[in-house]
C-alpha cells in the first residue's frame, strides 16, 4: 500500500511462512460488497502476507456473477430482498434488529459484471493474491432455485415432517439441487463459466451443510438414485461434486471443498477447507487430502471481537486477538495442513465499515500466527496495536466510498 512504513506484523523482515495458502474468505453472496471495498480488503490483506482470497459468490440469499445461459441469475437472483435471518441464533445482542434497521441505508446487492471481476482479479494479482471463487453445490442453492424452480425440490412436494430445526443442524432450509438433468446441466454451465472468469488454479465447489433429509423425503428418490447409479443420498452429493469437478478439471482447474465433502466424496486431489469445529477437525483427521485450517471457533471473524471499541453486529461466542494469538491449533502442525484461513460471513455485514471492524485488528493476529510460529504474545499484541495505529493514521481503515455506478447496482436499477 502506498505511503505506509514497513509492516510490523506478519511478513516482517526476513520471516518466512511454512503455509503456502494464507487465506481470507469474504462472503459476497449475502452482501455484495462493493468493488472498492473488495479492492481495499485485498490491498490490506496483501500487506499482511495473505495470498488467497476465497470469494464466496453464491448462496441461498444471492447470486453474484453472470452466466449467459441462465439470465435470471443476474436479473433476479442477484436482487433478492435481504432476509431477516430469523432462524439464526448465537447473535450478539441486537445484531439482527440493528442489521434490519441499517440495511436500507447501507446494504448493497446486485452482481459483479465480467469487467468488475476482471478488475478485481487483476488488482489481486498485482498484490500477489490469487482469487479462489466459490460456487457452493449442491446445497446453499436457494437463490438459483428461486429463479429456476426446476433445479430444486419438486414444486408441490411437501417438506419433511417436523420443524426444519429438528431436521437439520443448520437453521436455514439450505435448498439442495435435485438430481435432474436440468440441475446437472446447470452445474456444468456454472462451472465452465467460473473457470472462464477466474484464471487462478483453484475453484471451491462448497459441499457444506447438505440437509439430506430433503432428498430422502422425496418418494421418487429411490428412482433417482438408481438412475444416477448411486447407493444413497450421501453418494448423491458425491455425484454432484463429481459433476462439478469433472468440468473444472477439463478446464484445467483444481478443486477445493468444505470439510463435510471429504467425508462422502473421496476425490484424492481435492483440497479440503476445514471449518466445522470439532466435527471438521475429526473429518480431516480421518481424511487423507491436504487441508486448510479454518476452524470456525477461532477463524470465523464474523464472530464478534469482545474488545471492539465500536458496537459490532455479528455472531457469538466472541473471538479476541488474544484468543487468536494463543489458540493451540494442533491441526496446523500436521504436514497435510498447507494453510490457514480466516473467514468473514456477511449475513450481518452490511458495508465496508462493518467488514473493516470485524477484520481489524484480528486479521493481524492471524497474520502473526501464519508468519511467526514462535510468537511472544505480549510482543505480538503490542505490534498489532502499533500497526493498527499506523493504518488509522494513514486512513486505511476508512471505508472507501461507493461509486455512483455501484449505487445504481446496489439499488437494482
Ligand atoms: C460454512 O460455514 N458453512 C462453511
Amino acid at each position: 500500500m502506498h505511503n505506509l512504513p514497513a509492516v510490523l506484523v506478519g511478513p516482517v523482515g526476513d520471516r518466512s511462512s511454512r503455509f503456502a495458502w494464507r487465506g481470507l474468505m469474504i462472503d459476497s453472496a449475502r452482501t455484495r460488497h462493493t468493488v472498492p471495498v473488495i479492492k481495499q480488503v485485498i490491498a490490506l490483506a496483501a500487506r499482511y502476507g495473505f495470498n488467497r482470497l476465497h470469494w464466496h459468490l453464491t448462496d441461498d440469499q444471492g447470486w453474484r456473477f453472470d452466466v449467459p445461459e441462465y439470465p435470471r441469475l443476474t436479473e433476479a437472483a442477484a436482487y433478492l430482498p435481504r432476509g431477516n435471518f430469523d432462524d439464526y441464533d448465537s447473535l450478539l445482542g441486537d445484531t439482527r434488529q440493528r442489521a434490519i434497521d441499517e440495511a436500507p441505508e447501507k446494504w448493497t446487492n446486485g452482481y459483479y459484471t465480467d469487467d468488475e471481476i476482471a478488475d478485481v482479479v487483476a488488482h489481486a494479482s498485482a498484490h500477489g493474491i490469487v482469487i479462489v471463487p466459490e460456487v457452493d453445490v449442491p446445497g446453499h442453492m436457494k437463490a438459483a432455485i428461486e429463479v429456476y424452480p426446476e433445479l430444486g425440490r419438486p414444486v408441490g412436494l411437501p417438506l419433511p415432517e417436523g420443524s426444519m430445526r429438528e431436521h437439520m443442524w443448520w437453521p436455514a432450509r439450505n435448498d439442495l439441487l435435485w438430481p435432474t438433468d436440468a440441475a446437472r446441466d446447470f452445474v456444468a454451465s456454472i462451472m465452465r463459466r467460473v473457470a472462464e472468469l477466474f484464471p487462478g488454479p483453484y475453484v471451491h465447489i462448497g459441499g457444506d451443510e447438505c440437509a439430506y433429509q430433503q432428498w430422502s423425503s422425496d418418494p421418487q428418490m429411490g428412482e433417482w438414485l438408481a438412475l444416477r447409479g448411486v447407493s444413497g443420498v450421501e453418494a448423491l452429493q458425491a455425484w454432484f461434486m463429481d459433476g462439478a469437478a469433472s468440468v473444472l478439471k477439463e478446464n484445467g482447474k483444481s478443486v477445493a471443498v468444505w470439510d463435510e465433502a471429504c467425508e462422502i466424496w473421496d476425490a484424492e486431489d481435492t483440497l479440503v477447507v476445514a471449518w466445522d469445529e470439532a466435527r471438521g477437525m475429526e473429518r480431516i483427521g480421518r481424511a487423507s487430502q491436504p487441508y486448510i485450517f479454518a476452524d470456525a471457533r477461532t477463524l470465523y471473524l464474523n464472530r464478534v471481537d469482545p474488545d471492539s471499541p465500536q458496537p459490532q453486529k455479528g455472531m457469538i461466542p466472541a473471538i479476541s486477538v488474544d484468543d487468536l494469538l494463543t489458540a493451540p491449533w494442533p491441526e496446523t502442525r500436521d504436514e497435510r495442513c498447507i494453510g490457514i484461513q480466516a473467514c468473514v460471513w456477511s449475513e450481518f455485514v452490511l458495508d465496508g465499515a462493518d467488514l473493516t471492524s470485524l477484520l481489524f485488528p484480528r486479521l493481524l493476529a492471524v497474520a502473526e500466527r501464519i508468519w511467526n510460529p514462535n510468537l511472544d504474545v505480549v510482543q505480538a499484541r503490542e505490534a498489532i496495536a502499533r500497526e493498527c495505529e499506523v493504518l488509522k493514521a494513514f486512513g486505511h481503515l476508512d471505508t472507501p466510498t461507493v461509486t455512483p455506478d455501484e449505487m445504481v447496482m446496489a439499488n437494482g436499477t
